[in-house]
């Protein structure tokens, strides 16, 4: 029987069984006449232990990490004063080799010398994702998207598959990455949200999870050129509805994130200290968000003390987060700062009905908004900014064919992730990062 190393269950039921483990060598300890092999196979860990006659033979001899084996044995309980993962051994009766690992120590495992230069560990990204931690942020990544899925259908939003390739801007010219399709000029998509819009007639709420691409030129430790972007459109909904319906999925996601056995065990290794966030998140303006930051004297870009128009940097923001510490939905930003398709707050029409979801240790990590839906108001909106409509025309029929009220927002997955699991970068977050410089393994 072979099998894949699933957590044990606490009552050590395997006890007695005759196993056979497929996997690699993740750790290895040589005794006098006893040889310990964890071996890992992208489920768990399991401490083999090689005696006798068995660690006498070649291929015992010169065992090295990552080598791939085939272990038979019998499972038994650790010796007490004993550690072994899940506290549970295999006691080997016959074992094979089925692929050497070269180089031993030196080979750039899964631990790339922890000193090395930041490159190194980023061209063997292939060698890192064997890690420990590198491998549990994915394991979390996968549950994160499971349980945004779920979400989703429990509160009836259809999943739908925008295309990448583009003819239109969402987030303004400046990040686009343009490429040259059949002789015409085409993007890689900055947000699936346009064509989000589209949907709502005929499927109603919609989602979608899809790669976003951004030219962002400066390499900071939240910024990627691509990635997995979680957005959703709502229809017939007021800004009030669409920050309730944003906490509840996010809360709800994390619950169902932490219900998960093999998520819960990763985010214990990779953020100990975590605590899900308590309803409501705090809700503030922007123009009380100026406010804050002038009396904490964290200034702007420029040095000076925040003023209304001003653009919240990243480094201010992460300060305010970081300060208060808990969830922000940090709402009505100036229209001059947001983007072309913003509906303007009705009482003060210099804001728009936009919502920035902060969170500590990161800053934002969802963008939305509720939608312009007036014609007139869109097409003024396109001369504002200086955008050509033409392109536009199929998001522009929107309003005219029975036009109505509706919001929705983008996630960065990386961000929330960076969050969720504590992590230095977004970079940590993702398969193979991509940003400036950077498009290999
Ligand atoms: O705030 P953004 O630019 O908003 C939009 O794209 C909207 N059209 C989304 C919508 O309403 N459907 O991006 C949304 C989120 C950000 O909050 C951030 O989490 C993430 O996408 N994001 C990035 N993540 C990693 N690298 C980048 N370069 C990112 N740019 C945005
Ligand atoms: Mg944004």
């Amino acid at each position: 029987q072979v099998v894949k190393l699933r957590p044990a269950s606490k009552e050590s039921d395997e006890k007695g069984t005759r196993v056979r483990v497929l996997g690699r060598v993740h750790r290895l300890r040589s005794q006098k006449d006893v040889i310990f092999v964890t071996l890992y196979d992208g489920y768990g860990f399991l401490q083999c232990v090689l005696t006798g006659t068995l660690t006498k033979t070649f291929d015992a001899l010169t065992l090295t990490q990552e080598t791939s084996m085939d272990i038979r044995g019998e499972m038994c309980e650790v010796p007490p004063k004993q550690h072994a993962p899940d506290n549970r051994e295999l006691h080997a009766d016959y074992f094979e080799v089925i692929g050497k690992a070269a180089g031993a120590e030196e080979a750039i495992t899964t631990r790339v010398a922890p000193d090395a230069d930041p490159q190194t560990f980023l061209d063997n990204r292939h060698l890192v994702i064997r890690g420990e931690t590198a491998s549990s942020v994915l394991k979390v990544r996968a549950a994160v998207l499971r349980a945004f899925r779920q979400a989703y259908v429990e509160t009836r939003l259809t999943e739908v598959s925008p295309p990448c390739m583009v003819q239109t801007q969402v987030e303004g010219g400046a990040t686009l990455f343009s490429f040259d399709y059949y002789g015409e000029q085409a993007y890689l998509t900055q947000s699936s949200q346009l064509y989000l819009e589209t949907c709502l007639p005929s499927l109603g709420d919609v989602f979608c999870v899809a790669p976003s691409f951004r030219a962002e030129k400066s390499l900071t430790r939240r910024h990627l050129s691509e990635y997995t972007h979680i957005e959703a459109e709502l229809d017939f909904i007021t800004f009030d509805d669409l920050l309730n319906h944003l906490e509840t999925v996010m809360c709800r996601v994390i619950d169902l994130v932490l219900a998960d056995p093999e998520a819960a065990k990763a985010i214990q290794h990779l953020n100990p200290d975590f605590r899900a966030p308590q309803r409501p998140f705090l809700r503030m303006r922007y123009s009380d968000a100026i406010d804050w930051l002038r009396e904490h004297d964290i200034p702007n870009e420029e040095g000076e003390p925040h003023k209304f128009g001003d653009d919240i940097a990243e480094a201010a923001e992460r300060k305010m987060t970081d300060i208060i510490n808990r969830p922000i939905f940090l709402t009505h930003f100036p229209v001059e700062i947001k983007a072309f398709y913003m509906q303007k707050e009705r009482a003060d029409p210099r804001v728009t009905e936009s919502v920035d979801c902060l969170m500590p240790g990161v800053g934002e990590i969802v963008g939305g908004s509720m939608r312009i839906w007036d014609y007139e108001e869109l097409l003024q909106a396109y001369k504002r900014e200086g955008i050509d409509p033409a392109s536009y025309y199929w998001y522009i029929d929107q309003r005219k064919y029975g036009t109505s009220p509706h919001g929705g927002y983008g996630l960065g997955l990386e961000r929330f992730l960076a969050w969720l699991c504590n992590r230095w970068t977004v970079r940590e977050c993702c398969l193979y990062p991509r940003f400036a410089g950077r498009c290999k393994p």
